[in-house]
């Protein structure tokens, strides 16, 4: 069956890591689709860098230009309709979206989250997990809606943490499955795979 290519565009705050594993798997030709464009809330974001140099667009829409959320998001959901977005990648994207963003892509916004949701949402998921002693801890790709990390899950990975483990080597290892799981679910969406009935989401083929 031939699909389409879809647009895929990223929400990014930080280093980009997950946004790069992502966009890489898209200019190999791996994950069948086409890149949109890089919204960061923050202009100090390294993700702008990798954007640049992908050749891709990017830009930086200020906070604290906006009177209030929804006033940003509604700038950012104009941006992302004007590159014809489909898809939204949430790649370490530290904003709560709000109820109007969610809707503008109802269960078309994947974010990836470290740790085995529902366990420890939020932020500092992998000290929050390293601190309470869990003996498996791992990385969720979901659907986002409007609670926080709450939204349909796509895939986990499991990952052990070890005795002598510090934040740093767990974080790390959680990490490397990030960047495993994360392509692969939107590569899933990206192939028309997934389909959300209620809280689930069924993976077809
Ligand atoms: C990742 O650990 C991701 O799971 C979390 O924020 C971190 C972002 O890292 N949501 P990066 O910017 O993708 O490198």
């Amino acid at each position: 069956m031939v699909f389409g290519k879809k647009v895929i565009s990223f929400l990014a705050s930080g280093r980009g890591s997950n946004f790069k594993a992502v966009a890489e798997r898209v200019l190999d030709g791996s994950i069948k689709a086409r890149l949109g464009i890089l919204v960061v809330d923050r202009q100090d974001a390294k993700a702008l860098d990798t954007a640049k140099q992908f050749g891709m667009e990017s830009c930086f829409i200020d906070p604290k230009k906006y009177p209030d959320r929804r006033a940003h998001e509604e700038e950012m959901v104009r941006i992302l309709r004007k590159h014809r977005t489909e898809l939204v990648v949430a790649a370490g994207y530290m904003r709560i979206l709000t109820p109007f963003f969610i809707k503008e892509f109802r269960n078309r916004i994947i974010n990836i989250h470290p740790a085995l949701l529902p366990s420890f949402p939020g932020v500092h998921a992998q000290q929050q997990a390293f601190e309470y002693g869990v003996k498996l801890t791992g990385c969720t790709t979901h659907f986002v809606d409007e609670g926080t990390d709450t939204g349909p899950i796509i895939m986990q990975a499991v990952v052990p943490v070890k005795d002598d483990d510090t934040l740093d080597t767990l974080s790390a290892r959680i990490l490397r499955e990030e960047h495993r799981i994360l392509p692969e679910s939107v590569n899933l969406f990206c192939t028309g795979r997934l389909k959300v009935r209620g809280r689930k989401v069924i993976v077809l083929g």
